[in-house]
């Protein structure tokens, strides 16, 4: 039994900064049936931003934009698009968070703080992690209202469509980052490693990336970091660096356990994912053995599947889900697996060589 020397309950919320936030819960609320819950705006007297609150499952998701000229998060949107600009945990005690994770060398962004109303306080304080990406710290022990201070409760309903909670979050990194982040997790946040992933398992003929998985204490916190390797074309990662202008987060896994219930959904209300071919089905039985599902309807739906010692999991990946080829969604199915789908990945990496050609970015 290993020590948990910095003890993280789970993500609390991610927030993305976003250039028109309504039009964004819009789309987490039709698509992926989401229900808006919160707002915090002009008419709450926020006077510069405005937040929604979207939940499904365990998962919420703020969405935050700038309403007036000259916003500092302005500049952070032109930089890098839409993009998940805080992975925020929840903590037993913020101020022993802050302060332990400065002195293990994290850079801090926001010193702890209280947000009060007539329901109690929230207790928040900020760090920076790769990029412009930050993780809050946050408890909501001693407030009996919704959220945050601030936040009018609005219920726009979505129609679910099973997402459960977040199963991990990918970072990508610069070219000989992948350690230092790796190290970072471990001093900082006590995170430990729990698989590696070199170019011998993750190329193809012409694209390789490194992955390392870290994980929280607890382990219910999953961040893979990837970074680049040497191929002869230009990998996912870079082109992600490209377009995203350094470090970020690539894709969020939302876990589900009903994936051909949820991604049935996903397709109907338009979301397109990334596809293999045929041939990845006609191999599958020999590659994982007996699964309850129905590989045709694995086939029709173009879910992916992979096996290991504890059981199989089920994957798709949607395509780019902003104007910049940056963050997509994975949505996961776990049947016992604790893995990432190895085994999908030379099949998946040729599926994104296939989009990279078609925008010339290979
Ligand atoms: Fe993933």
């Amino acid at each position: 039994m290993t020590q948990d020397t910095f003890p993280i309950r789970k993500v609390d919320h991610i927030r993305h900064y976003v250039g028109n936030a309504r039009q964004s819960a819009f789309y987490y609320n039709n698509v992926f049936g989401f229900h808006i819950t919160g707002y915090h705006g002009l008419e709450t007297g926020l006077r510069h931003e405005v937040d929604y609150l979207l939940e499904q499952g365990d998962v919420k998701l703020l969405f935050t934009a700038p309403i007036r000229p000259g916003h500092a998060m302005s500049e952070m949107i032109a930089q890098h698009g839409d993009f998940v600009q805080d992975i925020a945990f929840e903590v037993d005690d913020v101020d022993w968070a802050y302060s332990e994770a400065v002195k293990r060398g994290a850079v801090g962004a926001r010193e702890p703080y209280s947000l009060e109303s007539d329901e109690g306080y929230v207790r928040i304080a900020s760090i920076h992690t790769y990029g412009d990406t930050l993780h809050t710290f946050i408890n909501r022990d001693n407030f009996r209202g919704h959220f945050m201070p601030g936040f009018k409760k609005t219920m726009t309903a979505g129609d679910p469509i099973g997402i459960q909670e977040i199963d991990h979050c990918v970072g990508n990194v610069e070219i000989g980052k992948m350690n230092y982040w790796v190290n970072w997790y471990e001093q900082v946040l006590g995170f430990k490693n729990l698989i590696s992933f070199d170019d011998n398992d993750i190329s193809t003929e012409y694209t390789a990336l490194m992955s390392k998985v870290m994980a929280s204490g607890n382990g219910r916190v999953k961040f893979p970091i990837n970074e680049p390797a040497e191929g002869k074309k230009k990998s996912q990662i870079d082109e992600y660096l490209e377009f995203f202008g350094g470090s970020g987060v690539q894709h969020v896994a939302l876990r589900t356990d009903d994936i051909v219930h949820t991604v049935s959904r996903l397709r109907a209300r338009g979301m397109e994912f990334l596809s293999v071919p045929r041939s990845y089905y006609d191999m599958l039985p020999q590659r994982v053995g007996a699964i309850d599902e129905d590989i045709d309807v694995l086939a029709e739906l173009g879910i992916l599947v992979d096996r290991d010692d504890e059981g199989y999991l089920l994957q798709i990946f949607t395509k780019p889900i902003t104007d910049r080829p940056t963050l997509f969604y994975e949505i996961i199915h776990r049947k016992g697996a604790t893995s990432f789908g190895k085994g999908n990945f030379k099949a998946l990496f040729e599926a994104i060589e296939r989009e990279q050609a078609v925008r010339g970015t290979l």
